[in-house]
């Protein structure tokens, strides 16, 4: 298990690359089993949630080219099953997209339930919805998922309960190539809900409104091959911008939007950070005292709930009570626990968390609870006094790339360490 040693209390200075967003990324990936030819996709984040996406692939009998560290080609056309190997596609959330995939692509799909960040309940049953609208009879049998249509998916309105990014992004995937017009509503709007969208319409899709409530997918015979490159990451450019919020200083955060950082960077000015907005950069700056604030996360263009950890960090610094209220899942403050090792004071109500400023934080062992939580520890340990030593990174690296190598650009003071194997006493 490999941990992070992070001598903290030192602002950041510098520059750094943002690479391809591993939401859209981890819905591409699968969505190109339903293309007749070859894919090329281009800004592809070197994480370990997309390996194991190509490992799931190369086991199915794909044929998977690494042409440099963030180009793939990828052709689905070997694959023959619609059961995906079992042990790895447990291990991550976004392996629920294979339902859709395999569905739209053999008409059944035997998938194992997935696995990833645990902030309470996540059930697919809005994706299940959509998928017996579309026609398919599904059924759970112990820890899987079996789903079969009568030949191809009809398309079909697709009424969902909720808002849910996994519900839009499995339900426009399996539409693609079902027989007539389906649509989605209410549709989720994040950045990757476009991407996949303009993914699919560049390999022959007929996908209209992604980004508004409604979404609109016209089934199509077949799609072809062609050459796309995914967006970059919010959420990963959010984290960095917070960082530097958090422990003071400045940076240029390259390769970016920053359309899609206007939700986060409102709440950093408000915190006291100075924003300048690029064409595809934005630049950070923050010297000053940290400013109370309140969050309420919200579905896009709301505050990211994936940005909720990080935020957390700067309101336990920030002068005065600042209140998060996590609009979107049940539990997702098992991190408040670390912060308050490290001289935090937060008060977790449900999905209120009251924070009362402390001046500083003091650096401990801490550990990485799940992917934006274990960034969070991260940055709280940039901004603390004194060495942290961050458990359980593997979680933070299924989401991002070469945080180390990034972070030590900016001038960070952290390295990467396998853990020893324990001394064994001797018995005498
Ligand atoms: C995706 C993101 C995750 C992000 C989240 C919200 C990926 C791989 N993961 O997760 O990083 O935090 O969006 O932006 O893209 N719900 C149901 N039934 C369903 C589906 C969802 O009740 O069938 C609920 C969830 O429990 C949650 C809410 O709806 O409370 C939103 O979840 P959803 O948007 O689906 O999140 P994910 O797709 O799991």
């Amino acid at each position: 298990m490999a941990k992070y040693i992070i001598n903290g209390g030192r602002p950041l200075s510098g520059e750094v690359t943002i690479s391809g967003a591993k939401n859209a990324a981890v819905a591409i990936i699968p969505a190109a089993l339903l293309v007749d030819g070859v894919c090329r996709i281009e800004n592809v984040p070197a994480i370990s949630d997309v390996n194991l996406y190509l490992k799931i692939f190369e086991q199915m009998g794909a044929n998977i080219r690494r042409i440099d560290r963030s180009t793939i080609e990828m052709d689905c056309r070997g694959v023959r099953s619609h059961r995906p190997p079992f042990d790895i596609v447990s291990r991550f959330r976004a392996s629920s997209y294979l339902i859709g995939a395999m569905l739209g692509r053999f008409g059944e799909a035997e998938v194992a339930l997935p696995g990833g960040c645990d902030f309470g309940q996540r059930p697919i049953d809005q994706h299940i919805k959509g998928f017996t609208a579309m026609g398919a009879k599904v059924e759970f049998s112990g820890a899987a998922v079996h789903a079969k249509a009568d030949g191809k998916l009809k398309g079909n309105y697709c009424r969902l309960d909720l808002v849910s990014v996994g519900a839009t992004m499995n339900l426009m995937i399996a539409a693609v190539l079902a027989e007539g017009t389906t649509v989605i509503e209410p549709a989720a709007k994040e950045p990757h809900i476009v991407d996949l969208a303009n993914f699919l319409n560049a390999m022959g899709a007929d996908i209209w409104g992604a980004g508004t409530d409604t979404i609109k997918i016209r089934g199509v015979e077949r799609l072809h091959g062609g050459t796309y490159s995914i967006i970059p990451d919010q959420i990963e450019a959010g984290t960095y911008l917070t960082a530097v919020t958090a422990a003071g200083g400045e940076a240029l955060i390259k390769n970016v939007i920053p359309k899609h950082l206007e939700c986060i960077t409102g709440k950093l000015i408000e915190m006291g950070a100075e924003i300048t907005e690029y064409d595809d950069s934005v630049h950070i700056r923050r010297t000053g005292t940290l400013r109370k604030a309140n969050i309420k996360t919200m579905p896009y263009p709301g505050y990211p709930t994936d940005m909720q950890p990080q935020a957390g960090v700067c309101l336990a610094l920030a002068e005065g009570t600042s209140i998060i209220t996590e609009g979107v899942f049940d539990n997702r403050y098992k991190y408040v626990n670390e912060l308050i090792k490290m001289g935090a004071q937060i008060q977790v109500d449900g999905k209120v968390a009251i924070f009362e400023g402390v001046p500083s934080l003091k650096g401990c062992p801490i550990k990485a609870c799940d992917l934006r939580a274990g960034a969070a520890m991260v940055i709280a340990a940039l901004a603390a006094e004194g060495q942290s030593v961050v458990d359980d990174v593997f979680h933070i690296e299924r989401g991002y790339e070469t945080f180390v190598e990034k972070l030590t650009d900016l001038g960070a003071d952290i390295k990467r360490v396998e853990d020893m194997p324990p001394v064994r006493a001797k018995i005498s």
